[in-house]
């Protein structure tokens, strides 16, 4: 069982400059909720209530304003810095004191994932789903229900099956991330400690089908593409995806009286009227 789980939501999100000037990548919006509420959601649907957000220094109270201490969703949530995007494994050093004995959970915070998640026991998970351009994700090759290669962006062709931004790891994750040395765009990279965990017979993946959604949010055309798939759900089912509070509410860790709070927290706004339904 995972108790913990770390979100990613560092590194200069340049790619959307000017929008990222000033606002992280993770705190700009899809439709109607920051980016960062779908990553959250995803490790609170996993029944995971202790979460680590690792963010750079410079917009740590941004990030604080929205999602302060946990409290509210009757979680606990701590913030560390990251002083600049070393890598995705970096994640597990700077968590260290974070994780302590247990397993842990990591989601990269501009990941758009819609999924059920399992827990593990031992070992290292990775969440596969299919890609129309695998070059630009660590990508798995898989041979008998096993994974035979990993490749961090391939230049040429091996399996259209992308490594996801979900992984699960056991504790040992913290010893390794540690001995890892960094690539050649100098840093340290996930596919390199999954593979150490392959080549001990301790990796396992799960693979996505056709119900499961992951969307990119490279691109400010990706955002407007996810923005429009949120939008379309909403408004013709009249649920959200990725109300912090519901799910808190449906996993009994906050009471109406919390969702109350919430509801004042955030003003007068469609959001609180959908938070309202549930008084
Ligand atoms: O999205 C899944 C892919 O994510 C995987 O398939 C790849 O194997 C994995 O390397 C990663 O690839 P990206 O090229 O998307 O990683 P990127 O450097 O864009 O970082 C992903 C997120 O993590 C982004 O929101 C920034 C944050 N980040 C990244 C690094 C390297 C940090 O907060 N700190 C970092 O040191």
């Amino acid at each position: 069982m995972i108790k913990k789980g770390i979100i990613l939501a560092g590194g200069n999100g340049t790619r959307m400059s000017p929008l990222t000037k000033a606002v992280n990548k993770q705190l700009l919006p899809i439709y109607d909720k920051p980016l960062i509420f779908y990553s959250l959601s995803i490790l609170m649907l996993s029944k995971i209530k202790e979460v680590l957000i690792i963010v750079n220094k410079v917009q740590l109270e941004q990030y604080k304003k929205i999602i302060p201490d946990g409290n509210n969703l009757g979680m606990k949530i701590s913030y560390k810095e990251q002083e600049k995007p070393n890598g995705l494994p970096e994640a597990f050093i700077i968590g260290e004191t974070f994780i302590k004995k247990d397993n842990v959970a990591l989601i990269l915070g501009d990941n758009f994932l819609l999924l059920e998640c399992k827990n593990l026991k031992s070992g290292a998970k990775v969440v596969l789903h299919k890609a129309n351009k695998p070059e630009l994700y660590g990508v798995a090759q898989l041979k008998n229900n096993k994974i035979s290669i990993i490749k961090e962006k391939p230049k040429k062709f091996i399996s259209d099956k992308a490594i996801t931004g979900l992984y699960f790891f056991d504790n040992n994750v913290v010893k390794l991330s540690k001995k890892l040395k960094k690539s050649k765009r100098n840093e340290l990279e996930i596919t390199d400690l999954l593979k150490i965990y392959k080549k001990q017979n301790k990796l396992r993946f799960k693979e996505l089908g056709r119900g499961a959604v992951w969307l990119d949010t490279g691109s400010i055309e990706d955002f407007y593409n996810a923005s429009s798939f949120v939008s379309t759900i909403e408004n013709r089912q009249g649920i959200k995806i990725a109300c912090l509070e519901e799910i808190s509410l449906n996993n009994n860790w906050i009471s109406k009286k919390e969702l109350n709070q919430s509801i004042k927290f955030y003003g007068n706004c469609k959001y609180s009227n959908y938070l309202k339904t549930f008084l």
